[in-house]
């Protein structure tokens, strides 16, 4: 399958980075096409409400910002994986703003979805968990799994990694 995973992270060196980085690497050894698209590294900017793409743009955002570069890449994406830090008991704003922009094309064609979260501390995920599971359903997309991770530092071990390569490995 073809997988793109959205690293939600603005930060070099990040914990989500190296976990969609083992995602990837997972993923590609059971013999899928993978690609990350750093996108808390992209000028993308939230929903105006505006309803241009539904009206005169015909599911053209009426902002021309980092999102020309997703749009395509969420049409051909047949798995979605969100890897973002916890801001605020929720996504970085990064992955916020670009949930909110799927509104131009209503859905992104992915009908598989996993996630990995990262946090300072444990526990904190009832928000975005419940986001991520209400995007699903109304999708009518299926959930591969969910990671979270806690901590202070590096959460990059050798342990860790090691699970999100299985997680990889594993989607179906
Ligand atoms: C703006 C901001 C808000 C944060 N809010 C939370 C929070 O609400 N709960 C928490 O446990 N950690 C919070 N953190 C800590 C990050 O979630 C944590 O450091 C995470 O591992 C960063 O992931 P990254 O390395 O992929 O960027 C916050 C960090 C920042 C910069």
């Amino acid at each position: 399958m073809k997988v793109l995973i959205l690293n939600g992270s603005p930060r070099a060196k990040s914990n989500s980075a190296a976990f969609a980085q083992a995602f990837k690497e997972g993923a590609e050894s059971a013999g899928h096409s993978v690609e990350i698209l750093e996108i808390g590294k992209m000028k993308i900017g939230g929903c105006l409400g505006c309803e241009y793409c539904h009206k005169a743009g015909n599911g053209q955002c009426v902002q021309k910002d980092d999102m020309q570069i997703v749009y395509p890449k969420l049409a051909e994406a047949e798995v979605l994986v969100l890897a973002s830090p916890i801001y605020y008991w929720s996504f970085s704003g990064h992955m916020q703003s670009l949930i909110s922009r799927f509104y131009a094309i209503w859905k992104p064609a992915a009908k598989k979805y996993a996630m990995i979260l990262s946090s300072g501390s444990p526990e904190v995920y009832d928000a975005p968990i419940s986001q991520y599971r209400s995007i699903l359903d109304f999708f009518g997309a299926e959930d591969l799994g969910i990671k979270t991770f806690c901590g202070r530092g590096s959460q990059a071990t050798e342990e860790n990694l090691a699970a999100v390569r299985a997680f990889g490995a594993s989607i179906r």
